[in-house]
């Protein structure tokens, strides 16, 4: 039913102006949050190797949201259908998106969906699918390294975020604002 409406919504043609802007300010940060991110991935990689990184990863990426959020009065991060850090575990309404997600990349490879849905909290969400890319598999894929997969145990117990193929799901941008 929930994944209905949403698709009600995705394809009507007359979007508020309001809510036009909104999906562009949530955008921005998705983009900004997914930048900051791979440019520190990418330099921790070259520089030490993926063991190194993942430290980087576990303090950066919530400090880079943290610095986005403060300055934009919503809550910025990522979530997943299966994710390492417990902390972004999404909700019921968040796991129907990345389901109709899944099924959209599924069809069209090359697309990048995106939704702003007003949450049953009240507050407007936005989601936008990260797609599972090449440099992301030392640390997600399906063949990681035994020092690698350790590293990752010690900080993530209960890490459900690997085994993942290029071009699958392997998450999502979440720009949760706050109701004003
Ligand atoms: C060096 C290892 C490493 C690489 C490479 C890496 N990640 Fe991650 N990823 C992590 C770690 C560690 C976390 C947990 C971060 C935290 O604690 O918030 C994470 C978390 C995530 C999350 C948040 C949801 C969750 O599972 O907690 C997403 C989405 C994600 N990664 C996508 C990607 C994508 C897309 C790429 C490639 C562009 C990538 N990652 C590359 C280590 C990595």
């Amino acid at each position: 039913m929930k994944r209905l409406i949403l698709m009600v919504f995705l394809f009507s043609t007359s979007v508020l102006a309001d809510d036009q802007q909104r999906i562009e300010q949530s955008r921005h940060l998705a983009m900004e949050l997914g930048q900051k991110l791979s440019s520190e991935l990418m330099v921790a990689m070259k520089a030490e190797g993926a063991v190194h990184a993942i430290s980087v990863c576990n303090e950066r990426a919530p400090e880079i949201a943290a610095g986005l959020s403060q300055n934009n009065n919503a809550r910025v991060g990522r979530t997943a259908l299966r994710v390492r850090n417990p902390n972004n575990a999404p909700t019921g309404e968040h796991k129907a998106v990345m389901q109709y997600f899944q099924a959209r990349l599924a069809k069209e490879p090359n697309t990048v969906p995106e939704v702003l849905f007003t949450a049953s909290n009240g507050e407007q969400h936005y989601m936008r699918a990260i797609p599972m890319q090449p440099q992301c598999a030392a640390c997600h894929g399906s063949n990681i390294a035994p020092e690698v997969r350790n590293a990752i145990a010690q900080k993530y117990p209960n890490d459900q975020a690997t085994g993942f193929e290029v071009g699958d799901l392997r998450g999502s941008f979440l720009i949760r604002w706050l109701a004003e």
